[in-house]
């Protein structure tokens, strides 16, 4: 699996967490580190309490902006960073705990940011989640066609139906 990863994805990852989940973050910057993968670590960067919007906005902002082709964000839950992540343009945030979940938000949703809940999975499944995510690549074809569909949505959020 280590290799698979060191061969198949050497773009620079950046990672945050709110203090909910900055053990899981150093761990999983640690991992990352020894595959040889380069990441920016966007914080927090102690268990000092932290308001997870603050770290998310920093990440998904980079992602979006395609100054990162890739993230992790981890809160407690993984939902508040998730919410936060998709709000930004070109940010298809996928919350996984387990790993058909993170395999298929990479195949059909072209996924750039997988998000972990550092109080919700045990350490050893999150590093397999990230690993399975990390080597997945995305489908393209029909699914392409399905996520060129969120461009359209403009600011006018009135009933489509
Ligand atoms: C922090 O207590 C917690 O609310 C946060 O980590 C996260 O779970 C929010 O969605």
């Amino acid at each position: 699996m280590q290799g698979n990863i060191m061969a198949e994805n050497r773009t620079p990852i950046v990672i945050g967490s709110d203090h909910a989940a900055y053990a899981l973050k150093e761990k999983i910057k640690a991992f990352l580190i020894e595959r040889s993968i380069d990441v920016e670590d966007a914080g927090c960067y102690s268990e000092d309490s932290v308001d997870y919007p603050d770290v998310g906005i920093k990440v998904a902002s980079m992602v979006s902006s395609g100054k990162f082709g890739q993230g992790i964000l981890m809160c407690g839950t993984g939902i508040g960073m998730s919410m936060v992540a998709n709000k930004f343009p070109h940010v298809r945030a996928a919350l996984c705990a387990d790993l058909f979940s993170a395999i298929m938000s990479r195949r059909h949703n072209n996924s750039n940011i997988l998000v972990l809940g550092g109080r919700v999975i045990g350490d050893i499944l999150a590093m397999e989640i990230v690993k399975v995510w990390l080597e997945t690549p995305f489908d393209g074809g029909r699914h392409q066609r399905r996520l060129e569909k969120f461009d359209e949505i403009s600011e006018d959020f009135t009933d489509k139906t």
